[in-house]
């Protein structure tokens, strides 16, 4: 029995989770939604839970990491995967978030949050439950595949330089009407890959027995089709 058979054993690897890891800008949003609406599964988008803590460290006053993860204890939080849009949603007591957390503000707010181990353990059991065994997911962050989906039997891991990332993320913020100045992207993306990577809990790094991508000259129909041909041989 070689280690992969062996592993698949000791996990009982899921084939129906398809985990997707890697930096910001570097396109897994995007093949997250045209997997998903291929394989009519639900998308868990991780990195909205993650801005969803520090869009609410800031409009709630939250302080301190036990005031954030008492405020997380007692809400409703649950994600909605809108695939006529191609996103994700928050459902926060009642009241759908979105837009108000897609800022690069946010974003690096919840890149430092992201580091405390309270806060990562406090939405463990959200992302999980966004697995329905009856439709399956793809699951979208910088640990699905280390920490939260283990067991998934196909993990992909997408890379490309900070600049394709920076303009990447440039041209979709300004689709959404936003103004970018492309030097403090890059910088912003660098800061938070370094904050990503470097944190001791969960950081960003291949799973081990990932499929690794380097997106940086493909379109995203090369990058699906990489995937497809995995996901087929499993
Ligand atoms: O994927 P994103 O850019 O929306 O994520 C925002 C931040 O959230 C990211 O810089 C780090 C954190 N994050 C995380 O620590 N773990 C995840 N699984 C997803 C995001």
């Amino acid at each position: 029995m070689n280690w992969v058979k062996s592993l698949d054993v000791i996990l009982k690897l899921v084939k129906n989770i398809i985990t997707i890891d890697g930096p910001s800008g570097v396109g897994k949003g995007t093949l997250a939604f045209s997997l998903a609406e291929r394989l009519g599964w639900n998308v868990l988008d991780s990195g909205l839970l993650y801005r969803l803590i520090g869009y609410l460290s800031i409009t709630e006053g939250l302080e301190t990491t036990q005031e954030i993860v008492q405020f997380l204890n007692k809400s409703k939080i649950e994600l909605i995967t809108n695939l006529d849009e191609g996103l994700c949603e928050i459902d926060l007591n009642n009241n759908t978030l979105g837009i108000e957390l897609r800022n690069e503000n946010i974003a690096s707010r919840a890149a430092e949050l992201a580091k405390e181990e309270e806060i990562r353990n406090a939405i463990i059991k959200i992302q999980r439950n966004a697995y329905d065994p009856e439709k399956g997911l793809i699951a979208d962050g910088r640990d699905m595949g280390t920490v939260i989906f283990p067991e998934a039997a196909l993990k992909v891991f997408l890379q490309a330089s900070p600049e394709v990332r920076a303009e990447r993320r440039a041209n979709q913020l300004k689709e959404k009407g936003m103004s970018v100045i492309m030097h403090d992207l890059l910088v912003q993306i660098q800061l938070r890959d370094e904050e990503d990577m470097n944190r001791k809990i969960s950081p960003l790094k291949p799973a081990d027995d990932s499929l690794v991508i380097d997106t940086s000259n493909l379109s995203i129909k090369e990058v699906e089709g990489r995937v497809i041909k995995n996901f087929k041989k499993l």
